[in-house]
């Protein structure tokens, strides 16, 4: 199969393009999909057409599934297979799941690897969702401030009392099943392509140890703000046929609410196991 990869910036994401999905890949070809994978940290696979089995096949190229917290928010009919909606509330109002900066479900002691979306129904405009890339952000950092930093480790939660937004509240069945904290790193070093990122998320830090949280939460935010400069950007613009696979372990991602919430925006969603952050 004729297929190329080429960079979506000089930092971050890659385009692939002549591939189906759906004709399955050899091997050489799922190891380059990997290895493109851990050098651009996004990418963007053009043109595919998925079921929800389909896209399970798909994500598996990459690695195992890994459970969502949210058990009972899956595709109805295909419980391993979950979905990012507009059409959400929590009570009162409606609900944007991933409204802002974060890493996928870091309260857990080995987060997943990657997450991966497919969209089945896009607004007209707008609606990005935005990646920065936190190996860039950590090269940068001041030689002083990574010496601060190096060896502290945070606490995660499933919902940090300073979170800057809610996350809908899980079902019963959900919260049993979710796991002790995760308490992880504020710099790990990437297993497969060697480098250190940070690794932030101001949605489930809910403490930092041997800080106080004033200044746990101080410098999270401090950290958060250097992180997310647009330098260090890649934003993705949705289209059909995108299958958007990211690494959980090189970026931080929001969805933006920037459209007209009369529309429809509704994107199967899956992750893939990772690994404890060190
Ligand atoms: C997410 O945070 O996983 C969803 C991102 C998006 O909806 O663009």
């Amino acid at each position: 199969m004729e297929y190329m990869i080429a960079p979506l910036t000089p930092h971050t994401g890659a385009e692939v393009r002549g591939l189906d999905l759906n004709e399955g890949v050899d091997t050489e070809t799922r190891a380059a999909l990997n290895r493109a994978f851990a050098e651009h940290h996004v990418l963007v696979i053009r043109g595919q057409h998925f079921t929800p089995p389909q896209f399970i096949a798909a994500a598996q190229v990459f690695g195992e599934l890994f459970q969502h917290d949210k058990r009972e928010m899956h595709v109805p009919g295909y419980p391993q297979v979950y979905y990012v909606s507009n059409e959400q509330t929590v009570p009162g109002k409606r609900y944007i799941s991933g409204e802002t900066f974060h890493t996928d479900h870091s309260n857990h002691p080995a987060p997943p690897k990657a997450t991966m979306l497919f969209p089945v129904s896009l607004p007209s405009y707008g609606g990005d969702t935005q990646y920065v890339n936190m190996h860039e952000a950590y090269d940068d950092l001041p030689a002083a401030t990574k010496e601060r930093i190096n060896g502290l480790r945070a606490v995660h939660v499933y919902l940090s009392k300073y979170s800057p937004r809610e996350l809908r509240p899980l079902s019963e069945d959900s919260a049993r099943q979710v796991p002790p904290p995760g308490v992880h790193p504020l710099v790990r070093t990437h297993p497969e392509n060697g480098r250190k990122a940070l690794y932030l998320n101001p949605v489930r830090i809910e403490s930092i140890i041997g800080m106080e949280d004033e200044a746990a939460l101080g410098l999270v935010a401090e950290l958060m703000e250097y992180a997310t400069q647009e330098k260090y950007e890649y934003r993705h613009q949705w289209r059909y046929g995108d299958f958007v696979i990211w690494d959980n372990r090189s970026v931080i991602h929001k969805a933006n609410p920037d459209y007209d919430m009369n529309e429809r925006r509704y994107l199967y969603r899956l992750m893939l196991k990772g690994e404890t952050p060190a």
